[in-house]
């Protein structure tokens, strides 16, 4: 009786993750996480105050589907002071979260048999929301070093593309796509006339003084052709806030506000008050967990990359690493034989007690996924850890 669209979708990886090692906490085992892609830190304090005061002032009805005016104003500023792109409030629209934005925009682009062209490694969620729009999401591999393969999109490129859906700075590489292949995608869409779905929910997190370039800012042409994907969950820490947004020609965000309007109403009043909050607010709370990150990338990557059998190359962005583990292929200890991610996750999570998420889920495989979105102390416990495990392995 379940329809096949639904059947046609696979559960998420990371949230499967997520359910086991919940399963082995309640169980008492002290399990490391690192599998987790939300950031550790709580949600700054001057963000919660507005939603406390919002709702004391009884902030608490529906709200124009697109959002408040209010926050459509603020992050239309953001977007012309960080992004240097223009968009008017009437040009963004508030939803759910990043990944409902994201569902909104493929159901606003795409009709049946519509090509998605999405480079991987990719997030988990890209291919699945396609999928749940009857689209077809064709995948094509990033360069070696994870950066975007403009020539692989180009061979792939067909009559039925309707869009590219890129993600920088990426999960779960942590690559930061440059100005140069930016400009080069962004030629390849005008020529072809196709969509550009940039997800930047990452962009505040970019290390090494590089720049986050949107795709949107490098001219009018390439402008229309986006649709740009941001949200609160990962820069402000408000992950369990709900709220994303979504900037596009008026004509997608037309029909994008009809799509909403059905199917969510608003988002939560007292949400979009943090949200404004949060973006016209103080900015320090998100300058030392900027720091902070950087601090643990560092060093997460220093230590797994003197581990055996391990490479890691380096991460511009975003907060995950993505270190090679196939040079432990072949490898046994007390009955198990590391043969791919999925058994090194498992080795790893039962010898241990370390959890991370196996490459394969992001179209990775030889690859895990390191989140280090938790404390110096328990990244410290868990390279110690991890590194015994391995020791027994060799
Ligand atoms: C690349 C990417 N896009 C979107 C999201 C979802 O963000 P939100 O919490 O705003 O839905 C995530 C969350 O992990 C993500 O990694």
């Amino acid at each position: 009786m379940i329809s096949k669209r639904v059947q046609r979708i696979q559960p998420s990886k990371t949230v499967e993750m997520t359910s086991r090692v919940a399963e082995l906490q309640r169980q008492g085992r002290e399990v490391l996480r690192f599998n987790v892609g939300e950031p550790d830190f709580a949600t700054p304090e001057h963000i919660c105050l507005a939603a406390e005061e919002a709702m004391r002032q009884g902030f608490t009805k529906y709200t124009p589907v697109m959002g408040i005016l209010e926050l459509r104003e603020a992050i239309s500023r953001k977007m012309e002071e960080e992004n240097h792109v223009s968009y008017l409030p009437d040009e963004i629209t508030i939803g759910a979260g990043a990944k409902q934005c994201i569902l909104a925009a493929l159901l606003a682009i795409c009709d049946p048999g519509d090509e998605v062209i999405i480079p991987y490694p990719c997030w988990v969620s890209y291919p699945e929301l396609v999928k749940l729009t009857d689209g077809e999401p064709v995948m094509v591999p990033s360069k070696a070093d994870f950066t975007l393969d403009v020539s692989a999109v180009k061979e792939v490129v067909t009559k039925r593309t309707k869009a590219v859906m890129i993600n920088t700075p990426n999960n779960p590489t942590g690559a930061v796509y440059d100005r140069k292949s930016l400009e080069e995608l962004a030629a390849l869409a005008v020529e072809h006339d196709f969509y550009i779905i940039s997800d930047e929910v990452y962009e505040k997190f970019v290390y090494g003084g590089n720049p986050h370039v949107s795709i949107s800012s490098l001219s009018d042409g390439i402008k229309e052709r986006t649709i740009l994907i941001n949200g609160m969950s990962k820069s402000y820490a408000m992950t369990g806030w709900r709220i994303g947004y979504l900037a596009a020609s008026k004509e997608v965000i037309r029909a994008v506000n009809v799509l909403q309007g059905q199917m969510l109403s608003c988002v939560h009043s007292l949400s979009q008050k943090a949200a404004v909050a949060a973006l016209t607010g103080t900015q320090e709370p998100l300058q030392s967990m900027i720091r902070e990150f950087e601090k643990r990338r560092d060093y997460m990557r220093r230590r797994l990359s003197r581990m055996p059998g391990i490479s890691c190359r380096e991460s511009m962005g975003a907060f995950y690493l993505l270190p090679d583990i196939s040079g432990c292929y072949g490898k046994s200890y007390r009955g198990i034989t590391i043969e791919d991610d999925m058994r090194f996750t498992e080795y790893l999570l039962e010898e241990a007690m370390v959890a991370a998420v196996p490459g394969s889920a992001f179209f990775a495989p030889g690859h895990l996924r390191f989140s280090y979105s938790n404390s110096m102390e328990q990244i410290e416990e868990g390279m110690d850890r991890m590194e015994q495990a391995l020791n027994k392995l060799f």
